[in-house]
């Protein structure tokens, strides 16, 4: 039930993801410690990225991988308000995320920028350092295998994060091709 409220909007790749998505918090407590979460729970927040920092989120209530990513982002220095729209769909098409574009959470910044999905911490900041001209925001689609609230063992799926345009195009922000350039 649970991950049907998670992936309702998401049909084509719930069963692969199911397994990330159902993940609690404290899950991924019980695999084995990697040198990436290592540098995860070692990271800390340091004054200069709390400049542009306070964001809100919205996500299903049910969704574990959504809170593993806030919990990325805060250790990054992020700060969040969460909520939970009753239509997500309806909520993700009033901010002009196309469903192509679509993943399970969305943080919104103070100014108005999106982030869409399971996007690094680093390519957020490195985003609202410099707001590239009629950009909306940030996008990882779907739920890649490995990206920061995603994480499942040593498994690791090459992703794009890709920048999306107030015209409902997109082009190529960052492309990740191992899970340690996630940290960085
Ligand atoms: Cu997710
Ligand atoms: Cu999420």
């Amino acid at each position: 039930m649970n991950l049907k409220t998670c992936f309702n909007y998401l049909p084509s790749i719930a069963l692969v993801l199911a397994m990330g998505c159902s993940q609690q918090p404290d899950g991924a407590a019980t695999d084995k410690p990697t040198d990436t979460q290592q540098l995860v729970s070692t990271s800390v927040a340091t004054p200069a990225d709390n400049a542009n920092n306070a964001m809100d989120v919205y996500k299903s209530p049910s969704c574990g991988c959504c809170v593993d990513w806030i919990d990325h982002a805060e250790q990054r220095g992020f700060s969040f308000t969460t909520h939970h729209p009753v239509d997500f769909g309806q909520f993700k098409a009033d901010k002009g995320i196309a469903p192509r574009y679509q993943s399970c959470h969305t943080a919104v910044s103070a100014e108005g920028y999106l982030f869409e999905g399971h996007v690094p911490a680093r390519y957020v900041k490195q985003f609202l350092a410099a707001p590239p001209a009629d950009a909306l925001g940030l996008a990882v689609p779907a739920m890649p295998v490995g990206t920061p609230g995603m994480e499942m063992g040593d498994r690791f799926s090459p992703y794009a994060v890709l920048l999306l345009k107030v015209d409902g195009s997109a082009e190529l922000f960052a492309q990740v091709d191992s899970p340690a350039q996630q940290y960085q």
